[in-house]
């Protein structure tokens, strides 16, 4: 069978990443999609870094819609970022009638509702598995793996440039600024960082667990975001000494009057997991009514890590191509309930 083809917008680390996996890992993924998966057309403005990343066969232009309107491509996979352009992209995608998958959390948390409904109307999938917790497949978690659960609450260490300036913190006894631009240094952070520390970032992913884990719309503009800024050394240290971690943690939680959404500081016992999850590394904890507390642990970003979660989309929506919307994997076609909303 003819191979799934694919268009990149934008290939910075994570396409590159997608590139190297999907040639390395050809032969399983071929037997798990049940198709050959391939990068037919990379867009980038920036043509020359593009020729450097492409590896194979693929086209490279320097204008995204050239993607878009061509017919051979099936999916479209937006890996540009923000909400800019990426949302105009997006949508015009979904309206050409091609699949998208995107790392986008931003994106998907603020304007989700209207990407899903316009991907509904166009008999479309939108996936975003890499959008919260990079190489972590807490979609998949809350999605499928604990599908038969009443799911509780959802609590994450899901921001690793916040994570790894704590862990710098207290254990080099770095002062945050210096903190922080290591973690720019090491490729961590946002464009803007302050999407980092003042804890949006971690609000766009808390938002779009929420969302899976209780089927309700994407609702940033309602979660509470308090990052680290307010936080020195010495609040580390007192931590400490009274046996407790500091983890800056996305939490959304099902309460009797709807559910809760909010990221801050939090102080965890330091015998915990996941108190020990330390440096840019991420961690979610899920508790289901029947399975009790699960724990995920992972790289949350980097270029292989996040082109695991964009390949697996990419694997998911071939399977799911040839049946009928109705018979689609929910949220890869979603339709939240709109039963609970947020309340803080
Ligand atoms: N800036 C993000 C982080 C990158 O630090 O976790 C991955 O989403």
């Amino acid at each position: 069978m003819k191979p799934i083809q694919v268009g990149l917008l934008g290939v910075g680390t994570v396409g590159s990443g997608v590139f190297t996996v999907l040639e390395r890992n050809q032969d399983e993924i071929l037997r798990r999609a049940g198709r050959g998966i391939r990068i037919h057309t990379v867009a980038d403005l920036d043509v020359e870094r593009a020729k450097a990343l492409v590896k194979d066969h693929a086209q490279i232009v320097n204008d995204a819609r050239a993607v878009i309107a061509n017919p051979e491509i099936d999916i479209v996979v937006e890996l540009i970022g923000g909400y800019g352009i990426a949302k105009e992209l997006v949508l015009e995608a979904i309206a050409a009638g091609k699949h998208v998958v995107t790392a986008n959390k931003a994106l998907i948390a603020v304007h989700g509702n209207e990407i899903f409904k316009a991907a509904h109307e166009h008999g479309v999938m939108v996936a975003f598995e890499a959008a919260v917790a990079g190489g972590i497949p807490i979609i998949k978690a809350l999605r499928e793996g604990l599908t038969a659960n009443r799911i509780e609450w959802v609590a994450g260490i899901i921001n690793g440039t916040t994570n790894f300036i704590l862990s710098e913190m207290r254990d080099k006894g770095l002062d945050f600024a210096t903190a922080l631009k290591e973690a720019q240094r090491l490729g961590y952070s946002e464009a803007d960082p302050s999407f980092d520390i003042e804890g949006v970032d971690a609000a766009h992913k808390a938002t779009i667990m929420s969302a899976i884990a209780f089927g309700i719309p994407m609702q940033f503009d309602k979660a509470y975001v308090e990052g680290i800024t307010q936080l020195d050394a010495i609040d580390i240290k007192y931590a400490e000494q009274l046996g407790y971690r500091i983890k800056l943690l996305g939490i959304a939680k099902k309460t009797t009057v709807g559910v809760e959404l909010r990221v801050h500081p939090t102080l965890i016992p330091a015998k915990r997991l996941i108190a020990n999850v330390e440096g840019a590394m991420n961690a979610v904890q899920v508790f289901g009514d029947a399975v009790g507390t699960t724990l995920y642990y992972g790289k949350g970003a980097g270029s292989e890590p996040t082109a695991s979660a964009v390949i697996s989309d990419l694997i998911d929506i071939t399977r799911m191509m040839g049946a009928s919307s109705e018979n689609r994997v929910p949220y890869l076609a979603f339709q939240p309930d709109a039963v609970r909303e947020i309340s803080v």
